[in-house]
């Protein structure tokens, strides 16, 4: 068996999953409905689902924002962690995900916790912010259009309070952050992030490069000091 070819990162991933993340018919169904809705199979992979999760629990986080729903596979993960009183607002540019996310979080027992908001997010994050207030969010997670994420970054520091997790999605590309060959928008948004967390001085960053079922990509993290150098 090669180390390391894609065959070997899926078969892993299921590994990992049989030993470590238990049955969860709601994440099952909530897949298993976005494939057959013919939403694109580009939800967090189990593992990372979890990954998020156990972020979101370790720092306590009660109130959350994410950018980018699509079947809502990522706000079941994240809703969860926030317990009963917590608060998901989760914003979705195609009405069609929306839909289709809001009935898989209804059946994964978080209606009350996870809200689906449609639009543009860099056109709802100014009410999010409104409702919130400075500092009212525990963590981002920023997964949708990857031209914008300097300003979901920007978004998640007037967010996010000190103490807390921006964490971005798809931040490696298959190595194409770093190919100067890649000059698509998505790429060019993904290097401009890079620079704007390498030079804020309010949080400590960095990003770990992934393999798996989702192929080669990367997360990075980011933890909101608040104040320089921190
Ligand atoms: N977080 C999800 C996957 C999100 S895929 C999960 O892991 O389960 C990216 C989603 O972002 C898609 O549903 C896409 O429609 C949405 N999107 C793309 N551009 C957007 C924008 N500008 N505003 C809001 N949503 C956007
Ligand atoms: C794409 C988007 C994602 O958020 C992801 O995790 C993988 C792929 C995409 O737009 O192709
Ligand atoms: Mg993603």
């Amino acid at each position: 068996m090669a180390s390391s070819d894609p065959a070997t990162w899926e078969a892993v991933d299921a590994f990992i999953g049989g030993h470590l993340l238990p049955p969860d018919p709601a994440l099952d169904a909530a897949l298993a409905d976005a494939e057959a809705a013919g939403l694109p199979a580009i939800a967090v992979s189990p593992p990372q689902g979890a990954l998020l999760h156990l972020l979101a629990r370790s720092i306590g986080a009660r109130t959350a924002v994410e950018v980018g729903t699509l079947g809502g596979y990522s706000a079941i993960c994240l809703g969860r962690a926030l317990g009963p009183g917590g608060r998901l607002v989760t914003l979705e540019r195609e009405e069609h995900h929306a839909s289709v996310a809001r009935a898989s979080l209804a059946r994964a027992g978080l209606a009350a916790v996870v809200e689906v908001r449609v639009g543009r997010a860099l056109d709802l994050l100014p009410a999010v912010l409104d409702e919130l207030g400075e500092g009212g969010a525990d963590l981002l997670f920023a997964d949708a259009d990857k031209r914008s994420n300097p300003d979901y970054f920007a978004w998640g520091l007037r967010l996010v309070r000190p103490g807390g997790l921006i964490l971005v999605d798809n931040v490696v590309r298959g190595g194409a952050v770093i190919d100067p060959a890649a000059t698509d928008a998505d790429t060019a948004g993904t290097r401009r992030l890079f620079e704007a967390v390498g030079a804020e001085s309010r949080v400590r960053a960095t990003a770990i490069q992934t393999v798996g079922t989702k192929g080669y990509d990367g997360l990075l993290v980011a933890l909101v000091t608040g104040t320089a150098g921190g």
